[in-house]
C-alpha cells in the first residue's frame, strides 16, 4: 500500500493546530494570559504525540477523531512542560519552535501562569469536550483517560522524570546507562506510551491490543529520546526552531555522552525495529504507526 507520509503528518498537523486554536478562540485574544499560551501552543510544534494517537486509534480500526479531545489535552500538557522546561530557572532556553520561548517574548511570570493554565486547561477540555469537539468518548472512559494522562504527566512520568532530569548526576549505586533510561522513560517516555495508549482506550479498544500497543510506544519513546539526543549535537538550529549543542554545554548525561554517537544511533535503529515487531499482528491499518516509529529517528527536527 502507497502511503504518504508527509501528507499524514500535514492533514492530522492541520487538524489539531484546528482544534487547538478553537480551544483558545473561546477567550479574549487580548488578554496576555491567552496570548502566552497561544504564543507556544500554536507555534511550529510536531504535534507527535496527538498524530500517535490517532494513528493508535486507526490501528484499532476505530474512527480517530474520537481520540481527538485526548490528544489536544496532550499536546497542551507537553506545551506547558516546554514552557517551563525553558525557563531561566530550568534550560534557560532562548527558541522554542522556531520562535523566542514564552519567558522571552513575555516575562518570566506570564510563562510560569500560561504553562499553569495550559496544564489545568486541558483536564477541563477532557472533563468538559462537548463545547469543542463533535466527538468524544463517554464519560466513564474520558475518567479513565484524566487518570492515564495525570498519571503520566506527574509524580509517575514527566514531572518526576523533569526533576532527575535537572539533577542530572548518577547515583553512585546505579549504573550510568540505566540510570539515563530510566530518566528518558519517564521525562519523555510516559507522555508518549500515553498519547498511543489514549488513542486506543479514547476508541474502545481490546486489553490486547492495548498491551502490544504499549510495547510498541515504550520503545518508540525511548527511540524518541535518543534521536533528541542525537539531534541536540548534529542538527540544525534553524530547522530544529530550537538551540542544539546544549547538552554538551551544560554537562548533560546522554546517549551519545555515555556509549558514543554511533552506538546511540545503532540504539535507536534496534528499539525502532523492536517496536515495529510489537505490532506484527496489526494488519494495514497499523502502516502509520509502523512508517512513523521510523520518522522518529529519521527526523531533522
Ligand atoms: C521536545 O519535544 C521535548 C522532548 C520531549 C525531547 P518535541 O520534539 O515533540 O517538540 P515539539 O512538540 O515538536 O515542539
Ligand atoms: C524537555 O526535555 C522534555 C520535557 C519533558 C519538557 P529537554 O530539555 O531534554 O528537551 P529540549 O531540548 O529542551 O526540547
Ligand atoms: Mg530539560
Ligand atoms: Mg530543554
Amino acid at each position: 500500500m502507497d502511503f504518504n507520509l508527509r501528507q499524514y503528518l500535514n492533514e492530522k498537523q492541520e487538524l489539531v493546530n484546528q482544534y487547538l486554536t478553537k480551544i483558545l478562540r473561546q477567550y479574549d485574544q487580548e488578554r496576555e494570559l491567552i496570548m502566552a499560551m497561544g504564543h507556544s501552543l500554536l507555534g511550529r510544534g510536531k504535534r507527535l504525540r496527538p498524530i500517535l494517537s490517532m494513528a493508535a486509534a486507526q490501528a484499532c480500526g476505530k474512527d480517530f477523531l474520537l481520540a481527538l479531545p485526548a490528544s489536544c489535552a496532550i499536546e497542551m500538557i507537553h506545551t506547558y512542560s516546554l514552557i517551563h522546561d525553558d525557563l531561566p530557572a530550568m534550560d534557560n532556553d532562548d527558541i522554542r519552535r522556531g520562535l523566542p520561548t514564552c519567558h522571552k517574548k513575555f516575562c518570566d511570570a506570564t510563562a510560569i501562569l500560561a504553562g499553569d493554565a495550559l496544564l489545568t486547561h486541558a483536564f477541563h477540555i477532557m472533563a468538559q469536550p462537548e463545547q469543542i469537539f463533535e466527538k468524544y468518548p463517554n464519560d466513564h472512559t474520558r475518567i479513565k483517560l484524566i487518570a492515564r494522562i495525570s498519571k503520566a504527566s506527574g509524580i509517575q512520568g514527566m514531572v518526576e522524570g523533569q526533576m532527575l532530569d535537572m539533577h542530572s548526576h548518577v547515583p553512585d549505586h546505579e549504573d550510568p546507562l540505566t540510570h539515563l533510561k530510566k530518566i528518558h522513560a519517564l521525562k519523555t517516555g510516559k507522555m508518549i506510551t500515553v498519547s498511543v495508549e489514549t488513542g486506543a482506550i479514547s476508541t474502545g479498544a481490546e486489553l490486547q491490543a492495548i498491551e502490544k500497543l504499549i510495547v510498541y510506544a515504550e520503545k518508540i519513546g525511548l527511540a524518541f529520546q535518543v534521536a533528541d539526543d542525537i539531534l541536540n549535537i548534529e542538527g540544525d538550529p534553524e530547522i530544529m526552531g530550537k538551540a542544539s549543542g546544549s547538552d554538551v554545554l551544560n554537562d548533560k548525561v546522554t546517549f551519545p555522552s555515555i556509549i558514543g554517537l554511533e552506538a546511540s544511533k545503532k540504539y535507536a535503529k534496534d528499539l525502532v525495529e523492536q517496536a515495529i515487531e510489537a505490532i506484527t499482528e496489526f494488519d494495514e491499518k497499523a502502516i502509520p504507526l509502523r512508517v512513523i516509529a521510523d520518522y522518529i529517528i529519521n527526523r531533522d527536527h
